[in-house]
């Protein structure tokens, strides 16, 4: 129920929101007046549960009594060229080429290394498929493949290490905490946090996005407030935040996208006003392949107090990554998109924000002390990973982290970006093939419409040739219909494609056009 201005009302959503969250908000944003929300109920007069304890003391973390820190990122002025007028893209754009003109073929090396060498670390690109055929993956989008050297440090955690963690004294246990502490030191060097404490182990992005619209910004919010998406966001950059927009009475405000696909800078910074809480936003598009100007979007959001959350499903593994460059307070990916095992994924967040944030599940492991009347609950990380994790899969983790630094994050990029223009270039001569998204900056993904073709049957097609395709609405509705649409076919490359694969696309592509 979008409106033309952009708002999206939350009875769109169908819950009204929840009356004790206006006491939290008033708590952490004095200029709404610290009064109750408007109707506010009973619980309005209750006194705060101090944060940190269920009995109204402050836990370890807090520092005594004092009360749960409130996080807005430190106000900065907006970058040079981020407010609109908008210049010359910078952030992660910058790791990106230009995509339109016709390029040759890239040389068969990555990071040094030729390219049959590194397809032989994944045993599953030499599987054999529909009709005989062998493999071509292009569907990287949804899910990369792995290499034999995070399959093999799966195995080994559960041949000689398992054990659950941090606790038992007895030398598994110790193994198992070495190797599960030692992949978050890894991933947080990888991504350039400031250390393992700013990183939480959680299931995947979709998970890290609700840890944050749940743990961290619906107690900060109450009726009116607006948070800002924008349009290229898939499912799980939209619905919880919607969630969590229908129980407060919050509204969601969407920055647009322009007909290359790429956000409006200045249609993005005019959404701000007094009742912006807080900006989610993705860094690569999954349906389009948009390499959105990040470091911008986050500089105009940090010039109004505003913190920002950045859904790195689709970036993590197509580009180096320093998170603290960007300033980003939150950031989020699935360990699965990066050739690391399903059912893990991290979320990235700054020190304070962390601390700010309230845990988003109760249990095990996320406690400093627990009796029937009170509970003091683990500094973050632990604070947030109830229960016991995916122990063997963070392990397995960290050895696809070890896999793709050994490459080199900027020599992936760049041979992605030569097979990316060779592949467009290729595709743009099938007759009747339309590609959806043309913005300057992109990132694995090309998304086409082919005339006189339903999407599902050119998926089924390819895969008859051995070629997986995604074919759908890639869980990011509201941006194909953007452009008219309801389904896109849609290859994805990774490092380990190649031209030869692009080629095969094309040809088998031009041939269901014939
Ligand atoms: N978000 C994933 C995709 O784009 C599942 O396919």
């Amino acid at each position: 129920m979008s409106t033309a201005s952009g708002f999206l009302s939350p009875s769109a959503y169908g819950l009204p929101g929840e009356r004790e969250l206006a006491e939290l908000a008033a708590a952490y944003f004095p200029e709404h007046g610290g009064g109750a929300a408007p109707g506010a109920g009973p619980l309005d007069s209750a006194p705060l549960p101090a944060p940190g304890r269920l009995d109204g003391a402050a836990g370890p973390e807090q520092g005594g009594a004092s009360p749960r820190p409130a996080y807005r990122p430190s106000l900065v002025p907006a970058a040079k060229g981020a407010v609109p007028g908008t210049e010359a893209p910078e952030g992660a754009a910058r790791y990106l080429a230009d995509l339109t003109p016709a390029a040759p073929g890239p040389a068969p090396y990555v990071g040094g290394r030729p390219l049959d060498s590194v397809r032989a670390d994944f045993p599953i690109l030499s599987e054999t498929v529909e009709n005989g055929r062998r493999l071509v993956w292009l569907d990287n989008a949804a899910t990369t493949q792995r290499p034999r050297q995070v399959i093999d440090r799966i195995s080994h955690f559960y041949e000689h290490e398992n054990s659950n963690v941090h606790r038992g004294a007895h030398t598994l246990a110790g193994r198992a905490t070495d190797a599960y502490e030692g992949a978050r030191s890894k991933i947080a060097r990888f991504i350039g946090a400031p250390g393992p404490e700013n990183i939480v182990f959680v299931r995947g992005t979709t998970e890290g996005l609700n840890l944050v619209a749940q743990g961290f910004l619906k107690p900060l919010l109450r009726p009116g407030d607006e948070i800002i998406l924008t349009e290229l966001e898939h499912h799980a950059n939209i619905v919880p935040w919607q969630m969590v927009a229908a129980e407060t009475g919050a509204l969601i405000r969407v920055a647009p996208v322009d007909g290359t696909g790429q956000i409006m800078l200045r249609e993005y910074a005019a959404l701000f006003g007094p009742s912006t809480r807080f900006v989610s936003a993705t860094h690569v598009s999954n349906a389009l392949g948009t390499v959105t100007p990040i470091g911008e979007i986050i500089s105009i959001a940090h010039s109004r107090g505003v913190a920002v959350c950045v859904d790195g499903a689709q970036s993590v593994s197509h580009m180096p990554l320093d998170v603290s460059a960007l300033d980003a307070d939150f950031f989020a990916f699935s360990g699965h998109k990066i050739y690391g095992p399903t059912g893990i994924g991290v979320l990235y967040g700054k020190r304070e924000a962390l601390e700010a944030a309230m845990p988003y599940q109760g249990g095990g492991n996320m406690i400093a002390d627990v009796s029937f009347e009170r509970t003091l609950y683990q500094a973050a990380p632990q604070k947030f990973e109830a229960g016991t994790g995916n122990i063997a899969d963070a392990v397995g983790l960290g050895a696809a982290i070890d896999y793709v630094s050994a490459i080199g994050m900027d020599a992936i990029a760049s041979y992605e970006q030569a097979l990316l223009a060779y592949a467009a270039d290729e595709l743009s001569r099938v007759p009747g093939l339309r590609l959806i998204g043309s913005a300057v900056s992109r990132a694995s993904v090309l998304s086409f419409v082919l005339e006189g073709h339903e999407t599902g049957q050119v998926g089924r097609y390819l895969s008859g040739m051995g070629i997986a395709v995604r074919a759908g609405h890639h869980c990011a509705q509201p941006i194909l219909r953007r452009f008219g649409l309801e389904e896109t076919v849609r290859p994805s490359f990774a490092f380990y494609n190649t031209a030869g694969e692009a080629e095969l696309l094309a040809k088998a592509l031009r041939g269901l056009a014939r």
